[in-house]
């Protein structure tokens, strides 16, 4: 199979890109990427030279360039994951979320619907859904009510996908993943965050109350959700994809200290994120009976093999946390 993956570069591509090199012997890949700051050639350096895989640096909104690869070489299948995915940057600035996230997506459907491609996947998030209160989930069929910049523009490309099904009969599959974490994922999202900042001996911000409740489920698990979405999904349907494991964040910040054996005063009550969503919990029934999907790896231990990970790739975040552009995004997120 040619499969075309966007967004490979980052945290969930990347993930992904391995499984598949790994486990699919049969494709062939190209991962379009730009190498936004999230993008990093490191998440993928110790796997290339690979004879299947060619990375393209290029922006998924570039209509010109994006046509040409597609007319050029002919993707059978699409799984579209690059975008601006930080709600926090989305508040200081939506600009690039609408270009990357909408028209991007609107240029990745008409390039492969003009080259015929036989399946292509949107990956959405639960954040299409907004917020729940105490009670109740979040199923395929829930309105979509977005409430933050990011989600606004993640529930654009995912009606997008929609349209392209509803009007040429696109074969757009749709899946909405609830929070992931795990290896490579970028040292601004909450779970590294609280690792690092552990690691380090750093205060810890926490939003508010800490009592936000967040559906967690390994990256891994989410990567082993999308294959059977691309090569069985049903044309037009949408997925959720969640292991069913809330946690409020004070606990997930709790747990990770006890893990590490840090200090649980490390951790700082921050002013809230602006209309921060309460609570995300997703019902991942349809994908289970109509994809198999089925989580493996249990909440601890995933957070133990993930802290495990960022404490045996200290130069992969050290790099990271060291940029002049990551520390400037710090100090005005957190002061
Ligand atoms: N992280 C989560 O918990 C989560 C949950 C559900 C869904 N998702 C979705 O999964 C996808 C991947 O999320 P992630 O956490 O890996 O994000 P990420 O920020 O780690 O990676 C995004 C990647 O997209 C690339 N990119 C950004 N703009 C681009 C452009 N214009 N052209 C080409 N490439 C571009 C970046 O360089 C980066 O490699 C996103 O679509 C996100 O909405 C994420």
């Amino acid at each position: 199979m040619r499969l075309l993956v966007t967004g490979g570069l980052g945290f969930i591509g990347s993930n992904l890109v391995r499984w598949i090199l790994q486990q699919h012997p049969d494709v062939e890949l190209v991962n379009v990427d730009a190498e936004t700051y999230a993008g990093n050639p490191a998440n993928l350096a110790d796997l290339l030279p690979h004879p299947r895989y060619r990375g393209v640096r290029a922006d998924v909104a570039d209509r010109a360039t994006m046509r040409a690869l597609f007319h050029d070489w002919h993707p059978e299948a699409v799984v579209h994951l690059a975008a601006e995915s930080h709600v926090d940057r989305s508040l200081q600035d939506a600009t690039p979320f609408l270009r990357t996230n909408v028209e991007g997506t609107q240029v990745l459907l008409d390039a492969a619907r003009e080259t015929g491609v036989g399946r292509f996947v949107y990956v959405s998030t639960d954040e299409v859904y907004g917020s729940l209160g105490p009670t109740g989930v979040f199923t395929e069929t829930s309105p979509l009510a977005p409430r933050s910049p990011y989600a606004v523009s993640k529930a654009a490309g995912d009606l997008l996908a929609q349209a392209a099904y509803h009007t040429w009969r696109q074969p757009v599959i749709i899946t909405r993943c609830s929070n992931n974490y795990g290896p490579y994922q970028y040292p601004e999202k909450f779970i590294p965050l609280v690792i690092l900042n552990a690691l380090e001996g750093q205060p810890i911000p926490l939003y508010g109350d800490g009592q936000q409740v967040r559906d967690w489920i390994h990256v891994e698990d989410h990567v082993r959700g999308l294959w059977p979405a691309l090569t069985r999904g049903t044309p037009g349907r949408v997925y959720n994809l969640s292991a069913r494991n809330e946690q409020p964040n004070r606990a997930v910040a709790e747990t990770i200290l006890a893990l590490l054996g840090a200090d649980p005063a490390l951790l700082r009550t921050v002013r809230d994120r602006p209309g921060h969503d309460r609570r995300y919990a997703l019902d991942p029934s349809r994908a289970e009976q109509e994809l198999g999907f089925a989580p493996r790896i249990p909440w601890r231990e995933g957070l133990r093999q993930t802290i495990a990970w960022y404490h045996q790739h200290t130069a992969w975040w050290r790099a990271i946390r060291e940029r002049e552009d990551y520390q400037n995004y710090y100090q005005q997120q957190y002061g």
